[in-house]
């Protein structure tokens, strides 16, 4: 085998909560992650030579030693010995949106490699090497719905989320992680969602329970400099979502469209459509994109 087509998958936040400052200058966190159906195909092709070269479809992705695509195959490198690799990257989860789409691609990389060269390691190797590079890249490799603890490494699947339509906003500028993190201020009127609700709601498949509980806590400091992540969710509201939040450090705002409120799946996804036009027309400068839950048991 030559070459590896693959695809890293996108996620949201239904929950992040912050908690205290570590040693090692992350927080500690408590986030309920939800995979999307929005991914970046991943082609990894062996080279006769030691180098890793990457290049995207996205002109302004840095491609260098800085991706962390790059640096995922760096790894793979250091700790097998294996060869080199070419890495292609199709992008079609928006960059600097909070949706773990550099993470995603790592987490491709990592276990694309793994089969390119034979090496066939299991899940959790990949998440422990995975968990080297960004703190994200567990998930990323475990999919579906989870539970991440820790600085977000540590984590757990939770019963899936009923397929639900989700619409997603992305402003035309970005927030910066470490940024956001750092500004944040534990402040009584940001509460925690509430993590142990949630998973019940998840265990018994109640959708609207799920987006009624949803909470960022990172989402007030986004909006300080921000607001109109609020216009987006107060828009995703009115056209009916579910419930609305940013995701991750931002700035991407995401509104969930179920059909547990009495109406069919087709309705959701009609009202889902709707409010992407609505939003389109609003904000013709911000990506909209419609895609849906996914779970983990899907194959590639
Ligand atoms: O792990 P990752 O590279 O995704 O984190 C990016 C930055 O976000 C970290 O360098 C840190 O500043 C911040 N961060 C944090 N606490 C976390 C995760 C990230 O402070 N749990």
């Amino acid at each position: 085998m030559q070459k590896v087509v693959t695809r890293g998958w996108g996620k949201i936040n239904l929950a992040l909560n912050v908690g205290q400052v570590r040693e090692d200058g992350y927080h500690e966190v408590e986030m309920i992650m939800q995979q999307v159906s929005l991914y970046d195909e991943v082609t990894l092709t062996m080279r006769a030579d030691n180098e890793v070269r990457s290049s995207s479809n996205l002109g302004f992705l840095v491609t260098d030693e800085r991706n962390i695509a790059v640096k995922a195959a760096r790894l793979m490198q250091e700790c097998y010995g294996v060869g080199g690799v070419d890495i292609r990257l199709e992008k079609h989860i928006p960059v600097s949106a909070g949706m773990a789409g550099g993470s995603a691609d790592a987490a491709a990389v990592l276990d694309g490699m793994s089969r390119l060269f034979g090496l066939d390691l299991c899940q959790a190797r990949l998440m422990k090497l995975g968990a080297r590079l960004g703190s994200d890249i567990p998930f990323c490799l475990m999919g579906g719905t989870g539970l991440a603890q820790g600085r977000g490494e540590i984590v757990t699947p939770l019963p899936s989320l009923p397929r639900t339509h989700v619409v997603l906003v992305k402003p035309n500028f970005s927030i910066s992680t470490p940024w956001s993190y750092s500004h944040y201020q534990a402040d009584k009127n940001n509460p925690p969602a509430d993590i142990e609700a949630m998973k019940r709601c998840l265990s018994r498949g109640e959708v609207e329970g799920v987006a009624k509980g949803m909470r960022n806590q990172l989402e007030k400091t986004a909006l300080s400099v921000r607001p109109v992540i609020g216009r987006i969710r107060q828009d995703m509201m009115s056209l009916g979502a579910a419930g609305a939040r940013m995701t991750g450090s931002g700035p991407t705002v995401f509104g969930l469209f179920s059909a547990s409120s009495g109406g069919s799946e087709e309705e959701a996804h009609e009202a889902a459509k709707a409010a992407a036009g609505e939003l389109m027309k609003k904000y013709p400068r911000y990506e909209v994109i419609l895609c849906e839950t996914r779970d983990a048991q899907k194959a590639v």
